[in-house]
């Protein structure tokens, strides 16, 4: 009777090194849970970044101003001219209708240089208003008079401090005011919350 020789079958480890195939299996999981890890963790921090672009692109782009006027609305004359200011305002994510949240005086002083001053009188609030004839603010409520500048013309003047000034930017043929009221009675220029 012939003796029936078994096939060879291929082996993990031929040359029968102690040890080495459970070492081949440890590797093998590694590289699997680190290419599982890579798989799920990516899209998730692609998908993170999307979400808060709009706050990137917020932080990087928008000082704050608003757009108010061109200069071609503003006549060169040394004189303060009433605008609205219009905010379309936008959160990271939504955008809502065109809102009027204010109104400024703006004065050029310049080819391309321009004063801005909010209308809101300091001592309670009304609004001042611009007499030509006396190039002079009065606030119709209590009387104070403030010069073109915005400085306080009368010493008596109830308002504790001047008109409040505004930064301006002209960007082009564009003047945008960065927009703040501020709190009322108080000598100290707050910005209102
Ligand atoms: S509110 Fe303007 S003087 Fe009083």
């Amino acid at each position: 009777m012939s003796e029936k020789i078994a096939p060879e079958v291929a082996s993990d480890n031929p040359v029968g090194i102690p040890g080495e195939a459970p070492r081949r299996d440890f590797f093998k999981r590694t590289l699997a849970i680190l290419i599982g890890g890579i798989v799920t963790v990516v899209p998730a921090v692609a998908g993170l970044l999307v979400f808060l672009d709009p706050l990137r692109r917020k932080n990087k782009n928008n000082s704050g101003a608003i757009r108010v006027a061109s200069l071609s609305a503003l006549p060169n004359d040394n004189r303060p001219h009433k605008f609205s200011v219009i905010s379309s305002r936008t959160d990271a994510w939504n955008k809502f209708p065109a809102t009027p949240i204010g109104a400024v005086y703006l004065r050029r002083t310049g080819e391309k240089q321009v004063e801005a001053l909010n209308v809101i009188c300091p001592h309670a609030g009304c609004f001042v208003d611009f007499v030509p004839s006396e190039k002079c603010f009065l606030c119709p409520c209590h009387n104070s008079t403030f010069a073109l500048d915005g400085k306080i013309n009368d010493p008596k003047s109830p308002s504790p401090r001047a008109l409040d000034t505004l930064p301006v930017e002209i960007r082009g043929e564009e003047i945008y005011v960065q927009f703040q009221n501020f709190r009322a009675g108080v000598a100290e220029k707050i910005p209102d919350a």
